[in-house]
């Protein structure tokens, strides 16, 4: 007999599906196993369950297509996230989409209300450049004139930043750029843990579609999220270290050198190792 569940719950679970529909994740295992209440209350417990063995072995189920299914994306056999400490995060259990691109990445992530940004954002901004792009700049999160244009680091920041891409002979439109939350933090605030969760798998699939030769983190938060590390930046920033066998550098946010000029000379280091891993000519001595 099947129960029917009460509709707050149905919407929960069918909002939590679309979640993982949009990252790509379509298969989840039922864990048939009893509960450790259920092995504790029940006398037979033990043999009952050795009985089970066989048809207790966790068994795929295909999740109900839902509507934003598109036929391009073949089926695929993905485990089911499991709990935080058993299994491997949700970071691990995202994996690459056959076929993806960035057109149904922004489609997926639609005009999210996925986490609490939603509310006070104007804009979702998304990303910008070149989707071929042989070198990603990742960012933190838009701040008041990318949530207003749409754009990322359009506003102080951001005219850093084109100077330095400028700098190591490159235009904005050869590059792309982006961030690991696309809805602006109130107050400019650093985004909070679980708006990084929510909004990452977004990212991850951006940089497989791009598939850059580079990635460079502008600052700790996009460190961090690529790299699953709590170390402070400084401990890793101008390394050669890698995100899902790409290249990836992390320095420091063009934020901060404005607040930290004597910095720039660093950065601009870190820099000329991505020009020279790139072909691009490293002219000593010039720096945004
Ligand atoms: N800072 C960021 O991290 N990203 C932007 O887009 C703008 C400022």
């Amino acid at each position: 007999m099947t129960e029917r569940l009460p509709e707050p719950l149905r919407k929960k679970i069918a909002d939590r599906l679309a979640f993982y529909e949009d990252l790509g994740i379509r298969f989840f295992y039922r864990d048939r196993s009893p509960s450790p209440h259920e092995v504790l209350s029940s006398p037979a417990s033990v043999s009952h369950s050795s009985v089970q063995e066989e048809s207790t072995l966790p068994k795929p189920v295909r999740m109900p297509a839902l509507q934003k299914t598109s036929p391009t994306m073949p089926p695929k056999l993905v485990p089911a996230p499991l709990p935080v400490a058993a299994g491997p995060s949700l970071f691990e259990a995202t994996e690459k989409i056959v076929g993806d691109t960035l057109l149904r990445v922004r489609e997926d992530l639609g005009e999210c209300t996925r986490c609490k940004l939603h509310s006070t954002r104007r804009t979702i901004v998304f990303g910008d450049g070149n989707p071929k792009a042989e070198l990603v700049f990742v960012g933190e999160g838009p701040g008041a004139d990318e949530d207003a244009q749409g754009l990322p680091f359009v506003g102080r920041a951001g005219k850093l930043l084109t100077q330095m891409i400028e700098a190591m002979g490159l235009q904005r439109r050869d590059v792309y750029i982006c961030n690991v939350v696309k809805c602006r933090p109130p107050e400019n605030r650093q985004p909070d843990d679980d708006e990084v969760t929510t909004c990452s798998p977004f990212l991850f699939r951006q940089l497989d579609v791009i598939a850059p030769k580079v990635i460079v983190c502008l600052g700790a938060v996009a460190a961090k999220t690529l790299l699953q590390t709590n170390r402070g930046i400084s401990q890793f920033r101008g390394q050669w270290l890698e995100f899902r066998g790409r290249k990836l550098l992390a320095t420091y946010h063009p934020a901060y050198l404005l607040r930290n000029p004597n910095a720039k000379g660093e950065v601009w280091k870190d820099l000329q190792k991505v020009m020279a891993v790139l072909g691009l000519e490293v002219k000593k001595g010039k720096s945004a």
